[in-house]
This record gives C-alpha cells, sequence and structure tokens, in this order.
C-alpha cells in the first residue's frame, strides 16, 4: 500500500552550512525524496548558504554529486532531478559579518508571505551569530522558523547562552531543535505501540517491568569527526539527546493528544524524575571506555587515540549507566543505558524485559522459565519481537522454549520508509513541534548530565579501554550483572 502524500505549502529552505557534510549527505537527499513522491509544491525554493565563494550552478553541481552520491540510483528519476536542482539557489554569506546578508534577504523578498525554514547546519558556535544576522537583515518574518541541530551547548550553561542567542530573535513556537532520533520510524511506533494498543498500557509499570534497557551501538568509529568528537564524548554526544528521549518516550506518561505541548510537557516530567547521578554514585552506576585498535566490519581498524593523533585522552567513546526514574510508576524498575562507538555491531533497540512469573506449575524438566521480553529495534531490521515461552513442539513431553513473536518492518512493508531527517524538515514546515525538543526539555537533560561530567573531571581517572568490536569494557557487563540482570542478545 502506498502511503498517503500530503503536499505541504510552498516555502523557502534556507541551509546555512550549504557545503557541509549534513547537507550534502541528509538534507539535499531528502528534500529530494519528498519532491520526488510530490510533496513539495512547484514553488519551493532552497537556497544554500556558506561562506564558500560558489555560484548557484555550482551548488547545483554540488548538489547532483550529493544525490548520486547518496540516493540509491533506483530511487532516482532523471527528469525529477532536473526538477530538483532548479529550484536551487546559492548565496555566499559571511555569518560573522555584514557580507552577503543584503543578496539573502532580497531573495527571500521575492516572496515575503511564503514559509522560511532556515535551518542551522553549521558549526554549533555560529548559531547565536547567524541568528542575529538573520534578525539584522529583516528576513525573520511571522512565517519564518529555524532548525537548530545538536549540540546544543556543552553543559547547561552553554546550552542556557545558545538557547537565549536563538530565543532573542525567534519565539519558542518557531525555533526546532532536532533530534533526529525522534523522526526514526520505529521511534514513532513506539507511541503506536503504547497508545494505540491497551495489550502494554496496564503492565507499563515497575509492577509489570523488571527494567528496561536502551542500546545505541555503533560499529562505526569517529570517522574523521574526531576534532569535534574529542570535545564531546559519549554522553553528550548520544545519552544528553537521543538516548534521553528514548527515555522519556518510553517511561512518559499517556499525554492527553500529540499535541507538541501535551508530549513535551510529559516528557518533561520524566526528565525532572530521573534520580541525579552525583557525588560517589557517578562511580557505582557509571561506565566509560573508550576503544583501543581491534576489528571493524572490514578488517583491523585503529585505536581511538591513534585517529586522534594524541598520546592519550579523557573522551569516552562508550558509556553504559544506570539510571532511576523517581516516579509512582517506575520505581524500582531502572533503566539501562548503553551507546558506544566501534563496538561489535550497530544496533539500536530498547528492550522491556517483564517480571517473571509468581509460581511455575511446571516441573523442572520442562526447563527455565525465561522472563518476556519485547524488543523494540530502531536500527537496522527495524521491528517488534515480544518474546513469549511456548511449549516446545512435538512430543517428548512439556518442555518449554522462549520464542518470539516478529514483526518485522521490512516484510511487512515493502515500500521505502521516509528518512528521519525527510520527516522532520516537512514537520517543520507544518510548524508541528511534537518530534521536536523544547527549551526546557534539553535544559532539564544537561542539568541531570552536568553533575557527571563534573565527578568524572574530578575523578582523574582515564576511561576503560576496550577492544574495537566488543560490546564495551568488562565494567559495563558487571554494571547490569551485579543487579542480576544482563544485557539483551537478539535470540537469548
Ligand atoms: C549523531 C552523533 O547525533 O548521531 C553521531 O553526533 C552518531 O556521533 C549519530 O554517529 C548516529 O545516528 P544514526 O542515525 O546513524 O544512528
Amino acid at each position: 500500500m502506498a502511503s498517503r502524500v500530503i503536499t505541504v505549502e510552498p516555502f523557502d529552505f534556507v541551509a546555512f552550512g550549504g557545503t557541509g557534510d549534513l547537507v550534502r549527505r541528509k538534507l539535499l537527499p531528502g528534500l529530494f525524496h519528498r519532491d520526488r513522491v510530490g510533496q513539495i509544491p512547484p514553488q519551493t525554493r532552497i537556497i544554500g548558504v556558506a561562506r564558500s565563494t560558489l555560484d548557484d550552478a555550482a551548488w547545483r553541481t554540488l548538489a547532483r554529486e550529493a544525490i548520486l552520491a547518496h540516493v540509491p540510483e533506483h530511487e532516482r528519476d532523471a527528469a525529477v532531478l532536473e526538477r530538483f536542482l532548479a529550484r536551487l539557489g546559492y548565496v555566499e554569506v559571511d555569518v560573522r559579518g555584514e557580507a552577503g546578508w543584503a543578496e539573502l534577504a532580497g531573495r527571500l523578498a521575492e516572496a515575503p508571505d511564503r514559509i522560511r525554514v532556515f535551518y542551522l547546519a553549521t558549526s554549533p558556535d555560529l548559531i547565536g551569530d547567524i541568528c542575529a544576522g538573520l534578525a539584522r537583515a529583516g528576513v525573520v518574518s511571522p512565517a519564518a522558523r529555524v532548525v537548530v541541530e545538536k549540540p546544543i551547548g556543552k553543559s547547561l550553561a552553554s546550552a542556557r547562552v545558545v538557547n537565549e542567542a536563538v530565543g532573542a530573535v525567534f519565539a519558542e513556537t518557531q525555533i526546532f531543535r532536532i533530534d533526529h532520533y525522534l523522526g526514526k520510524e520505529t521511534v514513532q511506533n513506539l507511541m503506536a505501540l503504547r497508545f494505540a494498543n491497551a495489550l502494554f498500557e496496564p503492565l507499563w509499570n515497575a509492577g509489570r517491568v523488571d527494567h528496561i534497557q536502551i542500546t545505541v551501538a555503533e560499529s562505526l568509529g569517529v570517522e574523521g569527526r574526531a576534532g569535534y568528537y574529542d570535545g564531546a564524548g559519549a554522553l553528550r554526544d548520544m545519552v544528553q539527546n537521543h538516548l534521553l528521549q528514548l527515555l522519556c518516550l518510553v517511561a512518559m506518561e499517556p499525554p492527553a493528544s500529540l499535541d507538541a505541548d501535551a508530549v513535551r510537557d510529559e516528557k518533561l516530567k520524566v526528565l525532572k524524575a530521573l534520580k541525579p547521578i552525583v557525588g560517589d554514585h557517578v562511580g557505582r552506576v557509571t561506565v566509560r571506555g573508550q576503544y583501543d585498535r581491534g576489528a571493524g566490519e572490514g578488517g583491523p581498524v585503529p585505536g581511538y587515540l591513534e585517529e586522534l593523533g594524541r598520546p592519550s585522552s579523557p573522551t569516552e567513546t562508550f558509556v553504559a549507566l544506570k539510571v532511576e526514574i523517581e516516579n509512582w510508576r517506575w520505581a524500582g524498575a531502572p533503566v539501562y543505558l548503553r551507546s558506544g562507538k566501534r563496538l561489535a555491531e550497530r544496533v539500536s533497540e530498547i528492550v522491556v524485559r517483564f517480571r517473571p512469573i509468581p509460581h511455575s506449575v511446571f516441573d523442572a524438566a520442562a526447563g527455565p522459565i525465561l522472563a518476556n521480553e519485547l524488543v523494540i529495534r530502531l536500527q537496522p531490521d527495524e521491528g517488534v519481537k515480544l518474546h513469549l515461552m511456548i511449549k516446545d513442539p512435538g512430543p517428548g513431553g512439556m518442555r518449554l522454549r522462549r520464542v518470539p513473536l516478529d514483526m518485522s518492518f521490512a516484510e511487512t512493508f515493502a515500500e521505502r520508509h521516509a528518512d528521519a531527517y525527510e520527516r522532520l524538515i516537512m514537520d517543520v514546515v507544518r510548524g508541528n513541534q511534537t518530534l521536536f525538543m523544547r527549551r526546557d526539555e534539553v535544559e532539564t537533560a544537561w542539568a541531570w548530565i552536568d553533575p557527571i561530567l563534573e565527578a568524572w573531571a574530578a575523578s582523574g581517572e582515564p576511561p576503560k579501554t576496550y577492544r574495537a568490536g566488543t560490546w564495551g569494557p568488562s565494567a559495563a557487563i558487571a554494571l547490569i550483572e551485579r543487579d542480576g540482570r544482563t544485557w539483551h542478545e537478539d535470540g537469548a
């Protein structure tokens, strides 16, 4: 069944950082896909902005190369590509200076009432300058929106500075703080699973759930981003945003509706209920790791320090945490989070492990009765599995076995899934903020992260090393096993 495509209103999309990686890898291909399916009306323009001296034709060449590189051949169409490229224009702007702003304003003035999306795909330290420049250029119309990429700051204090700078120019309803995990198909499915089924909600509490695990594992290393990454680390790069957002969606109370503020109010309550990890507690419930050389997908790979070209670094490329949510629903059912680079495989999933049965009617020969588990696989191989105990088929008495009820998206839905960025860009155009982070969410998440970073820095201990291609330092396994639990393994 083909998905329904509802055409959006015409818009002007202004991509700051127009020659950068995000624009080439995600934004241009994403917009191309939406154009291909007919979601983008003819008047829509896409304007690249950067410091490089290019003209419209040169940026179109860059865009053509980006689409050829990042859109599979069977999803390309020569006529659509030409139509798409014809929408593109380029303006050279010195965002810290005066040059170029007037030209940008002139181009936008051709359609004064049109929706304007200013997408800041630039280095985070330029966000304030760009917003101030947009204000001076007089282009922040009532129909303007700004999309702010992570990282939003490196701490609560620096996040506030960014939020103040953006908020000085745009109203909160115009600000779209993007977390691309919220645009992933299965992440949204989490809401469908929880709130469109009567089955799970009565069990969704510490009385029935033993614990939750959220794993976002990557097999790649820092891939030429060592400069940015070394100032960040896994806690800032992944946990402060993606993993905490996933945690919020799993743990939040049912919102009254899917209105942006109804959902974001509930997520905020979860963030506020997180038990602070401070002082000595940090050493007990957090694990930091850094990969050493080992095995990658295509053969041996260097360690993080080799990639960085430095003899040492305190930056973690892996983190595992035990998190407690101090509220009525979740007290007593912890959430274990882990994320890292150069791990054994690329897999992101949420595992809800239910409590064991209270009493077994089976004799010992039936074998162990394992707890039910709901596994929501975000990537790759998106799907949902519900692990249940059944009788092993055939004669030979009652032997029990745990098997998954398995719903694979690829098998169930043949059509292509939109990439997270595609979906989120269309939400920006529609003005729907449900899948974007509100200022208070971002700042509350930082307020919880800051003490962990401070305690790590104060301890002076380096991160524990792990071999590339493994599941991180053994301390991460000990973190969960100490509580009599284990990390989920596929097929387990
Ligand atoms: C980004 C991080 O936000 O998410 C990267 O900065 C990480 O370090 C990426 O690799 C992972 O995203 P995805 O969609 O590939 O899981």
